[in-house]
């Protein structure tokens, strides 16, 4: 059986970064809505809503305070409804994003389970006393630096919370608080939206007194009851955030016969610039090598079970072209080969909002910039453990998380056309040459790339199907593949470097799909690849 968002590309959207409708800094729902047509013109299948339910905007969003209610910056739930049936009208699904490992502390649920130890809503969330000497139960660390509990006045106990204090962590062993979770994700899904995207969805099976955050002994058993509670049989789309996921773990969510989700996005690939062991601000160069052999192992592993996402990009990422790309004398062309890459291996290919014009990274000076939580926490730790402040500020232009939540970028006008007011994050000043007016109207544009690319896999079935074998080649920072269906064999070659190769084609090549170098041709024999070339051969 097929279903799909096997064949689907889906873009996703920061709402607070993407389009403002009224003036007040924050992007917005309707302005989301005025936007449709241009992701038509692109031609994606489904919108990745990040969140845009109430919240106090401690992580921008990822903190909800109630998840069937409309942030006050964003609109109404009108609005919501509108953008979802304006979706429709475009054949564009809204996938949104469910963050049920943890709430706001100004959740509803909180607020009551932090009054007495004795409150219904109590065990919803997860309590510890101290230890002998009044410290923590253990040394259980959050993501956003320091300890993961926190003292609660009130009733001298300790509460859980894995990313920031204000966001306490759910207790999922609690069967009310799962079906709370599914009756709301009900009241979604009756809203007629595409699906889920599921936040950290990979610690819900948390043992905290042991230790054990991710991938915890219940996970399974709560997504196969969820599956059957929700989405079950519903031609919905759901991806998991499963950090710590490798092929075994990722083919247990996404076998189809296991009733759990349709894929989730594992960030093996992602982890290579990081030092082994250390956190993901410590950073490492690139191998070439390695990337290729992680893609390979994925596409290999889940060829026949199970179900890869495939992105480079998103709301917690660096944009990639100024990560692995090169962002000064090649930003399009790396661009593009990034693009290819990536797009025709097997799986759902994911878009962040900026990466189809190729948005690049936001250079900080001092902290004073940063917005974000993550960024500003690990800061705060760093400088009190001695490190150089420049060395802090290079890990967090590399690799924090406002590179990729900068406003997206429009036109030539003042702020880049996102918004008449202030905006919330600083604009990239390099909009007045990258912006989505430029894109269009250059048709040699990375837009026209991620188009054309969108379009082959809609149109080629062998862009959705077909087998994968990595090619040998004599420069190890050649990356090639072969995709291969009923006969039909493509080849894909890019060069990923800035300097010039080569790279030997023994099959004389029918046709060329696609490429970023455009004036070229090519035949049977040595092809000397220009920086970051790309190009696709349709073989047999
Ligand atoms: C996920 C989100 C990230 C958020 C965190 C806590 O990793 O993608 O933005 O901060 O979960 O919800």
């Amino acid at each position: 059986m097929t279903s799909w968002w096997q064949k689907a590309v889906v873009y996703q959207v920061y709402p607070r970064s993407f389009q403002d409708s009224d003036g007040d800094g924050i992007g917005d729902l309707k302005g989301i809505i005025s936007r449709l047509d241009y992701l038509e013109k692109l031609g994606i299948d489904a919108i990745w809503l990040s969140p845009v339910y109430k919240s106090p905007n401690d992580d921008n969003g990822y903190d909800i305070s109630d998840y069937e209610d409309i942030m006050d910056e964003f609109g109404t739930m009108a609005d919501m409804d509108e953008l979802i049936a304006e979706g429709h009208k475009r054949n564009i699904k809204i996938i949104m994003d469910l963050v049920v490992n943890h709430t706001s502390d100004e959740h509803a649920w909180f607020v009551e389970a932090k009054q007495s130890k004795d409150n219904p809503y109590r065990d919803y969330y997860v309590w510890a006393d101290p230890d002998a000497e009044g410290n923590p139960p253990n040394d259980l660390g959050s993501t956003f630096s320091g300890s993961a509990w926190e003292y609660s006045e009130l009733t001298g106990q300790y509460y859980l919370h894995l990313f920031s204090k204000k966001q306490p962590d759910l207790n999922w062993e609690n069967e009310k608080v799962r079906h709370a979770v599914y009756d709301m994700m009900n009241f979604w899904i009756d809203k007629g939206i595409g699906g889920f995207r599921m936040d950290v969805i990979d610690l819900v099976g948390k043992k905290p007194f042991e230790k054990i955050t991710g991938n915890g002994p219940k996970l399974h058993d709560y997504l196969q009851e969820m599956h059957h509670a929700t989405f079950g049989g519903k031609d919905l789309m759901t991806v998991g955030e499963t950090w710590g996921a490798t092929p075994e773990i990722a083919k247990l969510y996404s076998k189809p016969e296991r009733d759990e989700l349709s894929m989730v996005f594992q960030f093996e690939h992602s982890g290579l610039d990081q030092q082994p062991w250390k956190d993901k601000w410590d950073l490492q160069d690139l191998s070439i090598p390695a990337l290729k052999e992680v893609f390979t192992k994925w596409q290999t592993e889940l060829s026949s079970e199970g179900w890869n996402s495939l992105f480079w990009n998103n709301h917690d990422l660096p944009r990639i072209i100024s990560r692995w790309g090169n962002d000064k004398d090649y930003r399009v062309e790396s661009g593009k080969m990034l693009a290819i890459l990536l797009h025709l291996q097997k799986g759902t290919p994911y878009i962040y909002q900026g990466e189809e014009i190729g948005m690049v990274n936001y250079p900080v000076e001092s902290i004073d910039e940063v917005d974000d939580i993550e960024s500003i926490n690990m800061y705060n730790d760093r400088l009190a453990r001695d490190y150089a402040k420049e060395d802090i500020l290079k890990s967090i232009n590399a690799k924090g998380r406002d590179n990729a939540r900068t406003p997206m970028q429009w036109d030539y006008s003042e702020n880049a056309g996102f918004t008449t007011g202030t905006p919330w994050l600083h604009v990239n000043p390099n909009y007045h040459e990258i912006n989505v007016k430029q894109a269009l109207e250059d048709s040699n544009s990375l837009f026209y790339t991620y188009q054309k690319l969108i379009q082959l896999r809609h149109d080629n079935p062998i862009v959705v199907w077909g087998d994968f074998t990595l090619v040998d080649t004599a420069d190890e920072n050649v990356f090639a593949y072969y995709r291969e269906l009923d006969g039909q064999k493509w080849l894909v070659v890019t060069n990923f470097q800035a300097k010039k190769t080569s790279f030997e084609l023994t099959e004389e090549p029918k046709s060329t799909i696609i490429q970023n170098y455009n004036d070229k041709t090519y035949q049977k024999g040595q092809l000397d690849l220009e920086p970051y070339e790309a190009v696709v051969f349709e073989i047999k």
